[in-house]
């Protein structure tokens, strides 16, 4: 079977960089999109007997989407797998609004965007993967973080809907919503229970993108992280968190 052609927004660091190397370690067409691109041609160069393409891509710059994405993707000659990775997540216990007005923009703004226009890709080529990196955040609210958890939850909910949609319209269009618990990249500076390396979350997301899996956790132990989240009692959870 041939390589699928992959296109990753937010693959100048983190997990989207370190699934772009896994892509382009094993020969795999990869366009790579972000702000900085510098990241992104340094990690090319490694492998240049690869087909890749690298763009810069604000998701927040919505009306610029359709243009950049259709030419990185004739640059690769396709897309079969879209890995949206591009996302913005800060603690804001004390409700600022400017801090969580950027992650709206970023993680639900920019992001329904992106997925609007892949969807319709995808549907007029009659298949594709859409994969999206939320988290296990997104399974209940966070005094913490509010707009972060949730901008995951509408991620979730909306990658629902595009599978249903995909059902309804009876067409191979998979949508995979990658969950991480705590990753070590740069937003998540310090150690943290249960935190894998950007290195090990891109070889399950990797995995969980070859099985073709709906939900996938990361590391797959979160799943249970994730279901106490779901089913813990209100006064608990308050208590707790
Ligand atoms: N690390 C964790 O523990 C953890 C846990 C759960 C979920 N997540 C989610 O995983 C995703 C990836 O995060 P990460 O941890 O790998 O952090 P990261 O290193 O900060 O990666 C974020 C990527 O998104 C890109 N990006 C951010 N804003 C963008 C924009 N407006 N337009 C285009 N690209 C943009 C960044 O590139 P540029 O800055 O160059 O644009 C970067 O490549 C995020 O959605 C995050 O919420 C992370």
């Amino acid at each position: 079977m041939p390589h699928p052609h992959v296109v990753i927004i937010g693959a100048s660091s983190g997990m989207g960089h370190a699934l772009a190397r896994l892509c382009l370690s094993k020969g795999y067409s990869t366009a790579m999109l972000a702000r900085r691109t510098a990241p992104m041609h340094a990690l090319a160069a490694q492998y240049p007997d690869v087909p890749h393409a690298i763009a810069q891509l604000d998701v927040c710059q919505t009306a610029t989407i359709p243009e950049v994405l259709q030419s990185t993707i004739a640059q690769v000659k396709g897309m079969d797998v879209l890995v949206h990775c591009a996302g913005y997540g800060w603690v804001n216990p004390q409700l600022d609004f400017a801090i969580e007005e950027g992650m709206i923009d970023t993680n639900i703004r920019g992001f329904t965007a992106v997925m609007d226009w892949v969807f319709h890709y995808f549907q007029q080529q009659g298949k594709g993967h859409l994969v999206v990196i939320t988290s296990v955040a997104g399974l209940r609210g966070d005094r913490h973080a509010p707009a972060y958890f949730a901008s995951k939850a509408y991620q979730i909910s909306y990658l629902q809907a595009l599978r249903h949609k995909a059902h309804k319209a009876d067409l191979p269009i998979y949508i995979t919503d990658i969950r991480p618990g705590f990753v070590d990249t740069k937003p998540m500076e310090g150690r943290r229970f249960w935190m894998c390396s950007a290195e090990t979350a891109a070889a399950h997301i990797f995995k969980a993108i070859h099985q073709h899996k709906r939900v996938a956790y990361i590391t797959p132990r979160w799943r249970w992280v994730a279901l106490a989240m779901r089913i813990a009692p209100s006064w608990l959870y308050e208590k707790v968190m």
